[in-house]
């Protein structure tokens, strides 16, 4: 046996199912069962629908992505679970899942903080990627900027006052009918628009980490209303592209602000939004500018994925940290808390 351990990582904190297989930084397996569909009618997550079809998903993921890694579960080292934050019903399918399975294998089980995973995830395809770092965290649930001091060493920097960036792309893009999930509708319609043609507005300026993305949904519904009732003809792209570019200013804008007040010599990033193309080649920019690296996973391991569950476990296993089996799911778990 490798020094490294073998782990099967869960992760059902949302709407994604996600089971990898992963052995120190490589993935030998990684399948998602996406919800998107069951919850698009709804323009939003529904906790008691994404719990049962975490129910009915994780059972078969788990064999298909042992079998196609060629691994025997008899052979797993350690199995992982999100165990917060997120919905409480949705995470607490894959925690009792993965300490069951624990359980009947005899092989530890490490209860995992899913923004802890977020942290990890970058290191799969950038083995530079090392502490120091400054990391943006932004998914549908948290906005957050992280001084990454050490690994298991996070301060908090910035966060969100109110929406976090995810939510205040799909909430817009519901309002605008571009469909559910926000941040690929609005990023697809925006393609072709000019990002420049709508001065929507840029929120705290005053408090260089932190975000507020409620004051941009409100000045979306405002334009888009004013000018429908003037009967002008909306350009949904130059809109999206607008609306696009105040989240990825907000971003960029307060990352960089956070490299400056750290002094740290690298950038990561994490969570969906991160998926986002016109935010990875605005932060590729700014990072070149200033002379720091950036370290972005690919955006299959930005979204929520079990891998970088895995690889969060494979570090708090190296310090000996044990979940008990008789412990719960943490909807709002913090980082570092
Ligand atoms: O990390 P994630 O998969 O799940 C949560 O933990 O929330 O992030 C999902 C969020 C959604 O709000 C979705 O609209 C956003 O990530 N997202 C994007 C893109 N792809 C996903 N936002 C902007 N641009 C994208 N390309
Ligand atoms: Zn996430």
């Amino acid at each position: 046996m490798t020094s490294e351990p073998l782990i099967l990582g869960f992760e059902t904190s949302c709407d994604e199912t996600g089971v990898a297989v992963v052995r120190g930084m490589t993935v030998l397996g990684n399948v998602l069962a996406t919800q998107v569909d069951e919850h698009a009618r709804f323009g939003g997550v529904v906790p008691e629908v994404a719990a049962r079809a975490h129910v009915e998903a994780i059972r078969s993921l788990a064999h298909r992505v042992l079998r196609d890694a060629g691994v025997h579960p008899m052979d797993l080292d350690a199995v992982a679970a999100t165990r917060g934050p997120g919905l409480a019903g949705a995470l607490m399918v894959g925690f009792s899942y993965g300490k069951a399975l624990a359980w009947a294998l005899d092989v530890p089980f490490v209860g995992v903080d899913h923004m802890e995973g977020h942290l990890f995830a970058p290191r799969f395809e950038h083995p530079g990627y090392e502490p120091p770092a400054v990391v943006l965290l932004a998914s549908g649930g948290h906005s957050q900027i992280v001084h990454l001091r050490g690994w298991g060493d996070y301060e908090m920097l910035g966060s969100t006052i109110d929406d976090a960036a995810g939510e205040a792309f799909d909430k817009i893009a519901r309002f605008l009918g571009l469909g559910f999930p926000g941040g690929p509708a609005i990023d697809r319609e925006g393609a072709s628009g000019n990002p420049a043609s709508i001065a929507f507005p840029r929120a705290l300026p005053d408090r260089p980490m932190d975000f507020s993305f409620s004051g941009l949904k409100t000045a979306v519904t405002t334009y888009v209303r004013a000018h429908h009732e003037a009967g002008d003809l909306l350009p949904m792209a130059d809109i999206a592209a607008s609306i696009q570019e105040a989240i990825v200013d907000a971003l960029v804008t307060k990352t960089m602000n956070a490299v400056t007040a750290t002094g740290v010599p690298a950038v990561a990033g994490g969570g969906g939004v991160l998926a986002n193309r016109r935010l990875r080649r605005r932060l590729a920019e700014e990072c070149a500018r200033v002379g720091v690296a950036l370290y972005l996973p690919s955006p299959v391991l930005c979204t929520d994925n079990g891998a970088m569950i895995a690889a969060a476990a494979a570090f708090r296993l190296s310090r000996g940290e044990v979940t008990p089996l008789d412990s719960e799911v943490e909807s709002s778990m913090r980082l570092g808390g």
